[in-house]
């Protein structure tokens, strides 16, 4: 099976495994874990911020830097398809008692202007806004790019408004490694940046909080009330070293393999493909043709590909999948995409949504 359903699928390698046999290790509570003080400390030095905290994955860092940045009873703004608000579980609300309000884009994702419009005038009577949370790369959108003049530009558009900014930057890496801005820039413009470790660099689990270390520490302690603490967290912060060390210099190949898949996969009769800025790629088909029924053809093919809404399908280059597998995955996914349009019958005015 190529699995290319999300570059949270990669396995640990060999060296990697090395690395968590080896790490250095102690009770993270007690005494501070070494190789997680380690990973706290390049993670914050990276990204040009005082202080960095382990957290076993990007939802909880996430949902604790919501707690730590926003206030109970008033709004906090993330747009319209952002991880936080399509995969937490409504946490913000439940942890945090804030309403989240979402904003849509004249494009794909949430822009400055748009932003700007989703404030309410001040009132007694109507919720004030208390955070803003940008996501970097953008998943839902098919892994696109804010550049830094538009990250800056939300900042200050929520800056003049009072509020704290969040950067879900699960995929940061990919953005910087996509655009040449370096990490440090993109964080110029939030108070927390969350980053992972379980995607593109390949670690088996683990995210970071970064920030002023005032602000870690609330962090801290929120992570405490979820039951975020971890032990011997080094055997998970070696495998995230490993990964910061060794792939993150290599993240541009898996955007040349997801340029390829995608190229491959545009052939198809009656879908279109998002072009890829990073490693993500997202497929809409058109009207009457099923994601899960092409996503299913693509398996019996040996191809996972996921299905991320009815219309559409998700594909995620990374490092697992070398090149034989992306020509081989692109063309399984293209044969699984015109089987589902013939399997249909009448297909005679589908190509025309090509244009
Ligand atoms: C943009 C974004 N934010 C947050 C997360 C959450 O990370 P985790 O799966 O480690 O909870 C993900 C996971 O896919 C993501 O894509």
């Amino acid at each position: 099976m190529i699995d290319i359903r999300s570059d949270t699928v990669t396995r640990p390698s060999a060296a990697m495994r090395e690395a968590i046999a080896n790490a250095e290790v102690g009770d993270d509570y007690l005494d501070g874990d070494p190789t997680t003080r380690r990973l706290e400390e390049r993670v914050a030095d990276l990204l040009g911020k005082e202080k960095g905290l382990f957290f076993p994955s990007g939802t909880m860092a996430n949902q604790t830097a919501i707690w730590a940045l926003s206030e109970p009873g008033t709004e906090i703004y993330a747009d319209l398809n952002s991880h936080i608000v399509d995969w937490e579980m409504v946490a913000a609300a439940m942890i945090s008692g804030v309403q989240v309000r979402t904003v849509q884009g004249e494009g794909p994702m949430m822009d400055a202007v748009a932003l700007e419009r989703t404030f309410r005038p001040p009132s007694p009577s109507a919720p004030q806004a208390s955070l803003v949370c940008l996501e970097n790369t953008h998943n839902g959108a098919g892994g696109l790019v804010t550049p830094l003049a538009g990250i800056k530009a939300m900042h200050d558009v929520a800056r003049a408004k009072g509020c704290a900014v969040l950067l879900d930057g699960a995929r940061l890496w990919n953005a910087s490694a996509a655009t040449g801005t370096s990490l440090r820039d993109f964080a110029r413009y939030a108070d927390m940046v969350m980053v992972s470790f379980s995607k593109g660099l390949g670690a088996p689990a683990g995210a970071a909080l970064v920030g002023d270390e005032e602000l870690v520490d609330r962090a801290n302690g929120h992570r405490k009330r979820l039951g975020g603490v971890m032990r011997q967290s080094g055997i998970l912060s070696a495998g995230a070293l490993y990964g910061l060390e060794r792939n993150l210099g290599r993240l541009s190949e898996d955007h040349v393999k997801a340029a390829r898949f995608a190229e491959i996969v545009d052939h198809a009769i009656a879908a279109t493909v998002v072009p890829p800025e990073t490693n993500i790629v997202m497929i809409d088909l058109a009207p009457g043709l099923s994601a899960h029924d092409v996503a299913r053809r693509a398996r019996e093919d040996g191809v996972l590909v996921g299905a991320w809404t009815p219309s559409r399908v998700r594909a995620v280059l990374h490092l697992d999948a070398n090149a034989g597998d992306v020509e081989r995955a692109g063309e399984v996914v293209l044969s699984a995409l015109d089987e589902s349009w013939r399997a249909l019958g009448d297909t005679s005015e589908w190509p025309a949504m090509r244009n």
